[in-house]
């Protein structure tokens, strides 16, 4: 059984959220003050969270991505990781973190046959790292990006693109490829900030990003990219890593989308820009058995908008939710 909407697209990518908290306050994400956070009994619990990835993964997911907030300030993470292991139908368990908890993690996450690990990391400079995250966290994180660089996992970093702030950067950032094996990936910043208000002096979009990029290599050369990529993705020529640019805003890659998501409360969603179409949790929690959920998700997916314009009109275009509950 492989799940598909009604345009044919094959949804195999599952984005879980572990929770909606998080021990930084990125500026982009939310506001200095934080989120109204929710009850830990509203979250979904490890054990549910297990058996939503069961349920979906016998319906051809096969791929697992793991966000918040950040997972890692949620107590037993590693053992919930550990657990899934278990689970032979999945051929990749990948983790998004922001880095600060984790560098004494990564042999673990080695053992257990996490696939990949994609780093946030929104200025090479300490002050201004702080300044973004708004937390003095800039040597944990380096230390875990020199570690990962040398682990087994593959490695991708984040880095949101924020006009007024770390623009200046985005050449250096592309210089980390030069001698590190890794994937450097500029997102276009999008408008899920908690209110956090934040005034944009300039658009800083794909063509933006790459146009900057272009005026400063004489050569970049293309480099191939499964279509379900979030990220287009490039290389100068002889350096050892690549770079990439995720139109996550200007929403160019919905025709190939393979994903679905699910809240750290259990709101299950067909798309990053929907408001949420029902709650896995509730269902679970009046006793729905593996059937019912599997053709829940099944009638769900089928609705799936074609792509993120469609769905942000549903969501009355309420951009005031934070990145840390939608778990990116
Ligand atoms: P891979 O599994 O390695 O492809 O990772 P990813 O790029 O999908 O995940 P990651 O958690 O690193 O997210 C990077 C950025 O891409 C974040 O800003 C996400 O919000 C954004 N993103 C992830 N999936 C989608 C999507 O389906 N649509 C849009 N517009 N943005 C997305
Ligand atoms: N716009 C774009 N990306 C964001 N992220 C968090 N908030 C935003 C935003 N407003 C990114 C984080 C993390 C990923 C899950 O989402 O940097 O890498
Ligand atoms: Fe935390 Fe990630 Fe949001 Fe930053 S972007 S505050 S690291 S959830």
């Amino acid at each position: 059984m492989q799940l598909r909407d009604k345009f044919g697209r094959k949804i195999s990518y599952l984005r879980l959220a572990i929770t909606d908290r998080c021990n930084l306050r990125c500026q982009y994400c939310m506001p200095a003050q934080g989120i109204n956070i929710v009850d830990r009994k509203d979250l979904l619990s490890y054990k549910e969270m297990y058996r939503i990835i069961r349920v979906l993964s016998e319906l051809g997911v096969d791929k697992v991505r793991l966000t918040g907030g950040e997972p890692f300030v949620r107590r037993d993470f590693v053992n919930f990781l550990e657990s899934l292991s278990f689970n032979d139908k999945l051929q990749e368990i990948n983790i998004t973190t922001n880095g600060a908890l984790i560098s004494n993690h990564i042999e673990k996450l080695e053992e257990l046959n996490i696939n990949a690990i994609n780093l946030s990391i929104d200025s090479l400079q300490k002050e201004k790292f702080a300044k973004i995250t708004r937390r003095d966290v800039y040597e944990n994180v380096f230390d875990t990006l020199l570690k990962l660089e040398k682990s087994k996992l593959k490695l991708k970093l984040n880095i949101v693109v924020q006009s007024g702030f770390n623009t200046d950067e985005i050449i250096d950032f592309v210089e980390l490829s030069k001698e590190k094996d890794i994937a450097v990936r500029f997102i276009e910043e999008m408008p899920f900030n908690g209110k956090g208000q934040r005034a944009m002096e300039e658009v800083w979009d794909f063509n933006k990003i790459i146009n900057l990029i272009k005026d400063n290599y004489k050569d970049i050369e293309n480099v191939f990219s499964k279509k379900t990529s979030t990220s287009r993705n490039y290389k100068i020529p002889n350096y050892k890593g690549t770079f990439g640019i995720i139109p996550a805003f200007t929403r160019t890659i919905c025709n190939d989308c393979n994903r679905i998501r699910i809240t750290a409360t259990g709101m299950f969603k067909n798309c990053l820009f929907d408001g949420g179409v029902f709650n896995v949790r509730d269902f679970i929690r009046n006793g729905a058995s593996d059937e019912e959920l599997k053709q829940l998700f099944i009638s769900t997916v089928h609705h799936k908008p074609e792509n993120g314009f469609v769905a942000e009109a549903s969501r009355d275009n309420d951009v005031s939710e934070s990145m840390s509950t939608i778990g990116g």
